[in-house]
């Protein structure tokens, strides 16, 4: 009997090594990583660059504590600023850390204007996490039930519901901010679209409400772009992100803009952990491996190559009902039961996983070659082909 809560429904394998998008189980067999570990090794297993990063620093110093300086986190901190256009960074630890510290960030907001019973509006099917709070700001009934009494001062609209954030606006008096994923991940994937955000970022300049993104799974290169806003165009003021961030090494951020960037003062919020050398180095590693090979510009090739691979593959079109995600956040909706499609998936030695219970959710590594992506396509679409002969 195992000695570990039993919080996870796992899968009956355990891996022992990795390169790249391949995973190697402990008898040495290759698997096809379409997951990345949900969303996190975004540069693949072991790249060289961040395997350095990490040695070099592990042999120097791994942690000190935010009680003195940690040129490390100076580092990453300027460049993630100046890479985003963001003015400062909070380094926590995961990403409902970094929501944490977002919701800090807009109830300190409404403090600072008196306001006493703040209000943050959040989006229906939203996932930010696990902890009190984020869990309070997610929009999925079903993981927030046995957790009451939940943390209060949220609304909640529908998915591109403008009219619903309209109506908020004018009778509301006291909001203080707009938190939100871009493109929702865990929900199924769905991008919210460019006018919902685009007005909100309209209401939040116009009520002084902060408009909050939740980058944790869409950051990090996944989307196409650094971050998933500098491809749609709409800035926030705040910024939540981690997985990807340091492709493996537990680390979040949480960036401000200069609305944003004065609220939290000294005592105000804090962690033992939080950017210390090593999560900083590796994921200072991360960011520059990132950038200098502008490698979010795979994100949009290897989707059209894995989705030619399935459609190519295909016996039939109607399998598929709908296709969304923007770059290497793919969520593919079949026409037929996804109860097992993940056990189906592993027999083909293929990592995927399903999302908002319906939907195929493929978040495979920038390094994915192309003859990769062609199978992950081609496996999918063997899967779907077989579950179609028994409708
Ligand atoms: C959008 C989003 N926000 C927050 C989280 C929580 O991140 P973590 O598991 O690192 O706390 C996740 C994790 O799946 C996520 O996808």
């Amino acid at each position: 009997m195992s000695a570990i809560m039993p919080t996870y429904g796992r899968l009956p394998v355990a891996f022992a090594s990795g390169a790249g998008a391949e995973l190697f189980d402990q008898k040495g067999q290759p698997f096809l990583d379409a997951l990345s570990g949900i969303a996190v090794t975004n540069l693949g297993h072991c790249h060289p660059n961040i395997t350095r990063a990490i040695t070099e620093q592990a042999e120097t110093l791994l942690h000190t504590s935010n009680l003195y300086g940690i040129p490390q986190q100076e580092r990453l901190a300027t460049e993630l600023t100046q890479l985003t256009g963001m003015e400062k960074v909070f380094f926590c630890n995961s990403g409902a850390e970094a929501n944490e510290t977002a919701i800090k960030v807009a109830r300190r907001h409404g403090a600072n204007q008196g306001i006493e019973d703040p209000k943050i509006v959040v989006i229906e099917g939203a996932f930010h996490g696990r902890t009190m709070g984020a869990l309070s700001a997610t929009g999925s009934a079903a993981i927030q039930q046995a957790f009451k009494p939940l943390l209060p001062g949220f609304i909640r609209i529908g998915r591109n519901d403008i009219e619903g954030l309209e109506t908020i606006a004018k009778h509301h008096k006291d909001v203080v901010a707009v938190h939100l994923e871009p493109v929702q991940g865990e929900s199924g994937i769905w991008p919210l679209e460019l006018a919902f955000l685009q007005r909100a970022r309209e209401l939040c300049d116009q009520h002084n409400w902060l408009l909050s993104f939740d980058e944790v799974q869409s950051g990090n290169g996944r989307c196409g772009a650094l971050y998933v806003f500098q491809r749609l165009g709409v800035m926030p003021d705040v910024l939540a992100t981690a997985k990807g961030l340091g492709n493996g090494m537990p680390i979040g951020a949480c960036m401000t803009n200069d609305r944003a960037s004065a609220l939290l003062i000294a005592g105000d919020h804090g962690t033992t952990y939080g950017g210390n050398p090593i999560c900083c180095a590796a994921a200072s590693a991360v960011i520059n491996t990132l950038s200098t090979e502008q490698l979010w510009k795979q994100a949009d090739p290897i989707r059209g190559w894995i989705l030619e691979g399935l459609h190519g593959q295909l016996n039939d079109s109607e399998l598929v009902k709908d296709e969304r995600g923007h770059g290497l956040m793919i969520g593919i909706e079949p026409n037929v039961p996804t109860t097992d499609i993940v056990r189906m998936a592993l027999d083909r030695r293929l990592l995927l996983n399903v999302a908002g219970g319906s939907t195929i959710r493929l978040l495979p590594p920038l390094v994915m070659t192309k003859p990769q992506a062609r199978s992950v396509g081609e496996r999918v679409a063997d899967i779907l082909n077989e579950l179609g002969k028994t409708r």
